[in-house]
């Protein structure tokens, strides 16, 4: 064969795979955003059939870096769907684990990619503090800080450096990472709920770091588009008074940026 035939023979073939994987590649993308805006709604239970229809997309089609990117984080909404009063530790790391390998997948087929080299960083630092191994929780920091740097105006880098920084102890947290995060999602965030609760959320990073001042500047900017937000908020005024917040309220609001997203993500306002 002529060198021009093979190219010719090599480009159709490449052609080719591009056309069989698109129409079914794009109906399961386009069923597994359908079914992340159920479980942000307040739907846990859809995390199961999310990850089971994207696994076999990825069994037909195991060159698209776009579905192995909804893989990881459907395996991360599933893990955010075991965090009950007593999680079974070693499902925990499991779906971690999956959600580290398909994100990995993932950058291997197209490495450009912020939002997943963030996912990919995520999913490092959760696996990492599941098995208590530090070297690796900085290196899914640092993964999570690099897809800032390389994409600082990208909503979904910062929300995911943000609620999965923001679970380290405060001594360990880059707290102005966490704060400039929080600060760019209030500045980009539709208002409503997201709003409030990222209010909240930042006011007692900075009542953690002894700034009450900021806090409390954080906190009246609550509006009451989520009743919850301004429950909160109440709570923390009376407690702000007596110089610091209690760990417990902080937790309440806090663990729900890995599980609860309907605190944000609920359709309405409540006021
Ligand atoms: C503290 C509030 C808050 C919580 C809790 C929260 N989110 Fe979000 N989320 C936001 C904001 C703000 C945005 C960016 C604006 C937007 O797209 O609505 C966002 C955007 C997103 C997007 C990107 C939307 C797009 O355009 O594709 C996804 C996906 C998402 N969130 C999923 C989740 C999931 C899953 C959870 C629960 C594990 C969650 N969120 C919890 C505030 C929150």
């Amino acid at each position: 064969m002529h060198q021009a035939n093979l190219l010719f023979f090599s480009l159709g073939l490449l052609t080719m795979t591009a056309l069989a994987s698109t129409p079914r590649d794009t109906e399961a993308l386009a069923l597994a955003k359908r079914q992340q805006l159920e479980f942000r709604q307040g739907n846990p239970a859809v995390a199961k059939p999310l990850v089971k229809s994207l696994e076999e997309a990825v069994a037909r089609s195991p060159d698209n870096a776009k579905l192995w990117e909804a893989l990881g984080f459907a395996y991360m909404s599933l893990q955010g769907s075991m965090y009950t009063a007593s999680p079974d530790m070693a499902k925990l790391l499991e779906a971690g684990e999956r959600a580290q390998a398909a994100f990995a997948r993932s950058l291997a087929l197209k490495s450009d990619n912020p939002l997943v080299r963030a996912g990919h960083g995520m999913s490092t630092m959760v696996v990492s503090q599941l098995k208590g191994d530090g070297p690796g929780v900085m290196a899914g920091i640092e993964e999570m800080n690099a897809a800032v740097r390389e994409a600082p105006k990208y909503n979904g880098v910062r929300l995911t450096r943000a609620f999965t920084i923001i679970h380290l102890p405060p001594g360990m947290r880059d707290n102005n990472a966490v704060t400039e995060d929080l600060r760019f999602l209030i500045d980009t965030a539709p208002g409503g709920r997201p709003e409030d609760v990222i209010h909240v959320l930042l006011g007692d990073v900075l009542a953690e770091t002894g700034d009450l001042k900021g806090a409390r500047s954080e906190y009246e900017q609550v509006s009451g588009a989520s009743a919850f937000a301004a429950e909160q908020v109440k709570e923390r005024l009376a407690d702000l008074a007596k110089g610091s917040i209690r760990p417990d309220s902080i937790a309440a609001v806090r663990s729900g940026t890995g599980a609860r997203c309907v605190m944000c993500h609920a359709p309405g306002t409540d006021n």
